[in-house]
């Protein structure tokens, strides 16, 4: 270890001379009980039992970044504060130290570089209970820090003296005077498709998250959660880092992570709020990761996956969503939250691969993404899939099984777990779209189309028609040979407590409500691509069918307001 990159644990005078003599290179002071200073010459922070504040940097000498902010720190559930009892230097190189943190749950790593503006975290589990979120979060001067900036939305975060006068309509969700309405999980994106996001001043100041690998978030390429917003209560800018996450739009699910389990490294990286500037960081980061410095094992012991998906009737599965998960295949992918996690997309003959996997056991799962797959609700799940040091798995050809003997009827979107086809559905995160939805609606198969005739979600009372035609020869030959038809409802989400009827030709098939689906926050929580996927089959006897027109009706019983069914795909086939 370096000399100059020395743990002074006196206080006092001695203490301040100690911190001068070493002020070239990365510091840790320790000032009191559970208080430490540490940084580097470029900016430096006072850490207490859990909160590190007064953040200052060169960017802006003089002043406090943090301010009357609460600044960084760690909990879990968003309620039990990580406290740290003890800190030291646990690794050094010539020209960066890391920072151990400890506390009974986790230690929190600050990994700190000579030149750098910024810090590596990483997060080791000791012993967390059984959660559903842990995660690291800055809460910045609000008034440096105006503007939050995900992949998706860049904007100012709204000023703090607008809730002064605004009501709370559901959770962290204002109506203001004027109508308009603000809600912090408008800044929600999906956790793999990020680049990098924070909070900044234009020109002035910025505070980033860079994740150049996703492997420690939970969940699959359908995972949502929280990134940056105005703290409603205190005004503080936050930029939140949720890594472990299997509450945010899902059925929740409390997982226990393993001890030894690594969150990270990550780069919280901070800059004059220039975005190129970050962009380019981003590119430096994607380049070195997975980084050589972190002395750990397992960490730097990686193999790769490869393989090509096939349907059974030959189509290649051009841009399947494939998703290196779980070994325990009854766990949803959405709420895996255990080990370290993968995902990626077919390419267009169905070839996909894994490149720097940590060794160990995997599920592999690929559903379909839309596309060339939009009819197919089938998927593939295989377990185990062993990733072994130093080498490439070569799956090969993995085959793909659709039902055999089925003919389609009709289709009403396609399967991709996603209501960005409807109207009003997809991008940007909006509160109350849902209220948009019409209460009654007529779908003619073949004349109607999805993007302005289906809606993303339903939710008033009323009732959807799909309208649809039959065969006089074709219903009398399946009906003949004692063929049934299949219906296939797949919905992007439920939000109780809404309930609907679905039939065929006034014939009853059965009911969605809250007894048979269990409720996710997507749909009121300004999503409109997904909340937790869902999938149901009705079979129709032939005998409930026309020749000519017949209808599949949708009708909602109970109302609640910016609840209700968000749609994924609505199929209708012959099965013989
Ligand atoms: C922290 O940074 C500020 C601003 O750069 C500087 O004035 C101060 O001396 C630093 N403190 C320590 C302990 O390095
Ligand atoms: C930190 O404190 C804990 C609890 O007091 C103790 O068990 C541990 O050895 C300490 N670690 C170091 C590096 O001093
Ligand atoms: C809040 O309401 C009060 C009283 O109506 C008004 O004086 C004040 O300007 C309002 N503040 C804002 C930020 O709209
Ligand atoms: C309502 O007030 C907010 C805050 O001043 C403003 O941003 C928004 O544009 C206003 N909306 C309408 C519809 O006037
Ligand atoms: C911000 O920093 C970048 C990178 O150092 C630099 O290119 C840019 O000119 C700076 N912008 C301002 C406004 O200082
Ligand atoms: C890496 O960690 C091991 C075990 O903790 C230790 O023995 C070794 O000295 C470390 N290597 C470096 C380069 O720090
Ligand atoms: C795969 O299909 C089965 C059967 O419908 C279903 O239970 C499972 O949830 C699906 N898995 C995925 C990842 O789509
Ligand atoms: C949802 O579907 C749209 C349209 O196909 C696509 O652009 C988008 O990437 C999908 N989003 C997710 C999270 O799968
Ligand atoms: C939601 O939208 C409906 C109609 O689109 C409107 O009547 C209602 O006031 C809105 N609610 C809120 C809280 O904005
Ligand atoms: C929806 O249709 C039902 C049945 O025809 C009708 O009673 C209801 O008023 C309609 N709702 C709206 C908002 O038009
Ligand atoms: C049943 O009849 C339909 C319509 O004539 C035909 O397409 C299908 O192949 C038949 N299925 C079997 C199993 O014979």
């Amino acid at each position: 270890m370096a000399p100059r990159h020395q743990l002074v644990p006196s206080l006092g005078l001695a203490s301040l001379l100690c911190s001068t003599a070493s002020a070239a290179g990365p510091f840790l002071t320790q000032t009191g009980t559970q208080e430490w200073v540490f940084g580097n010459d470029l900016w430096n922070v006072s850490q207490g039992a859990s909160y590190a504040t007064k953040l200052y940097s060169t960017i802006l000498p003089g002043e406090d970044l943090v301010g009357t902010a609460y600044g960084h720190y760690s909990d879990i559930d968003g309620a039990t504060l990580v406290e740290y009892t003890n800190a030291s230097i646990v690794a050094s190189g010539d020209d960066w130290i890391d920072i151990a943190f400890e506390s009974t749950d986790v230690d929190l790593h600050w990994v700190i570089f000579d030149d750098l503006q910024g810090a590596y975290h990483y997060m080791v589990n000791k012993a967390t209970p059984s959660l559903e979120i842990l995660r690291t979060l800055w809460r910045l001067n609000p008034d440096l820090f105006l503007n939050g900036r995900t992949n998706i939305k860049d904007d100012i975060l709204p000023p703090f003296s607008l809730y002064a006068n605004a009501t709370e309509v559901q959770d962290e969700t204002f109506e203001l005077a004027n109508g308009t309405v603000i809600t912090k999980y408008d800044w929600s994106n999906f956790v793999r498709y990020r680049d990098y996001y924070g909070v900044y001043g234009p020109d002035v100041v910025g505070s980033w998250w860079i994740h150049p690998s996703t492997e420690y978030f939970t969940g699959s390429q359908l995972s949502q959660t929280l990134t940056v917003h105005r703290e409603s209560s205190t005004g503080d800018s936050v930029q939140l880092n949720v890594f472990q996450d299997t509450s945010h739009f899902r059925v929740g699910a409390y997982v226990t992570p393993p001890v030894g389990k690594i969150w990270g490294p990550w780069l919280w990286y901070l800059n004059n709020g220039s975005k190129e500037d970050v962009e380019q960081r981003r590119a430096q980061e994607l380049a070195s990761w997975p980084y050589s410095w972190l002395n750990n094992t397992a960490y730097q012991t990686r193999g790769a996956i490869t393989g090509t998906l096939t349907l059974s009737d030959g189509r290649p599965a051009a841009g399947a969503s494939v998703f290196l998960g779980d070994t325990d295949t009854s766990i949803r992918p959405l709420v895996q939250g255990t080990n370290y996690y993968y995902t990626t997309q077919a390419d267009a003959s169905g070839a996909f691969s894994f490149p720097d996997v940590r060794t160990g056991a995997y599920g592999l799962y690929a559903w379909s993404d839309g596309g060339a797959l939009a009819d197919v609700y089938t998927n593939v799940t295989l377990t185990p899939v062993a990733v072994t040091a130093g080498e490439t798995t070569a799956l090969g050809e993995l085959a793909w099984a659709l039902p055999a003997g089925r003919t389609e009827i009709f289709r009403v979107g396609d399967f991709d777990k996603n209501a960005s086809e409807f109207a009003n559905g997809g991008l940007p995160y909006k509160f109350n779209v849902t209220s948009l939805s019409p209460a009654n609606l007529t779908f003619v198969v073949g004349q109607s189309d999805v993007a302005t005739d289906w809606y993303y979600a339903s939710s008033a009372l009323g009732t959807w028609t799909i309208q649809f035609e039959i065969d006089e020869a074709a219903l009398a030959g399946y009906s003949a040979n004692g063929s049934t038809a299949l219906l296939s409802i797949s919905l992007a989400g439920y939000s109780q407590s809404q309930a609907q009827n679905v039939d065929v030709n006034g014939v009853l098939l059965g009911t969605l409500d809250d007894d048979v689906l269990t409720s996710d926050p997507g749909l009121y929580r300004s999503s409109r691509i997904s909340g937790e996927w869902r999938f149901i089959q009705y079979e129709i006897d032939p005998s409930d069918l026309v020749a000519g027109t017949n209808t599949i009706g949708f009708t909602i019983t109970r109302f609640t307001e910016w609840r209700g069914f968000m749609w994924d795909s609505i199929f209708l086939e012959w099965q013989s």
